[in-house]
């Protein structure tokens, strides 16, 4: 039998590396840059917590380093969001166009990196979301002056997961001396992958 390129994980369809069409994209010359070749595990975690905890309906989300979008489409399929997904790598964007067609959601892309996101443009989100974005020294500044803008630009919650990468215990380590309200949740899933990592989440009333 031949393996299946593609699952269903979240209520989403998910297509691998060897699906004909993520194949053709390749073949086109989208290449990501900064690894966002693949869906990365720590959505996932994102995805049960929000299961667990879900947010208000048609909440304005941001999904911060997005890569193939699927973490933005969950917010859109389960919580009715009106789902932006920002990357500083151009070629995720038509991965992420290709999932959201593949199941039936809209979700809009813009190129920017992190510190391209002003308190302005942060202020139009209630909700801002980040998976695995946090794996290079130099990133664990730039999230937390991220989360920092955010932060006074009132948006309510700022939720994170990694797999525990030393950025990532440097930014949980700064967020937890300059905010009132900062949780640190250690996730775990069984299905439908093995995931752990923690959550960094970051909230203000
Ligand atoms: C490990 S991938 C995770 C992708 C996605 N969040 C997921 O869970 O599948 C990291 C993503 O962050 C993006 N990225 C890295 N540095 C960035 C920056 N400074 N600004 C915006 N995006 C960035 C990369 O292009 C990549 O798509």
């Amino acid at each position: 039998m031949k393996p299946s390129t593609q699952r269903q994980a979240f209520g989403l369809k998910i297509l691998n590396a060897k699906h004909h069409a993520v194949r053709k994209l390749k073949a086109q010359g989208h290449q990501a840059e900064i690894h966002g070749n693949k869906f990365w595990n720590s959505s996932f975690l994102i995805m049960d917590h929000l299961k667990r905890h879900p947010p208000k309906q048609g909440l304005r989300v941001l999904d911060i380093g997005c890569g193939w979008g699927l973490l933005g489409l969950y917010c859109a399929k389960q919580f009715n969001a009106r789902v932006t997904g920002i990357d500083a790598d151009k070629n995720v964007g038509p991965y992420l166009q290709l999932h959201a067609t593949t199941n039936q959601l809209a979700m809009s892309f813009e190129t920017r990196s992190f510190d391209q996101l002003t308190k302005a443009y942060l202020a139009n989100f209630d909700l801002i979301v980040g998976a695995d974005i946090c794996f290079w020294d130099e990133l664990a500044h730039t999230v937390f002056k991220l989360i920092k803008r955010a932060h006074t630009a009132g948006v309510g919650q700022i939720i994170i997961a990694d797999p525990c990468r030393t950025p990532f215990e440097v930014l949980v380590d700064k967020s937890e001396r300059a905010f009132d309200q900062v949780e640190r949740i250690d996730a775990r899933l069984k299905r439908p992958v093995k995931a752990t990592g923690d959550l960094l989440i970051v909230s203000q009333d």
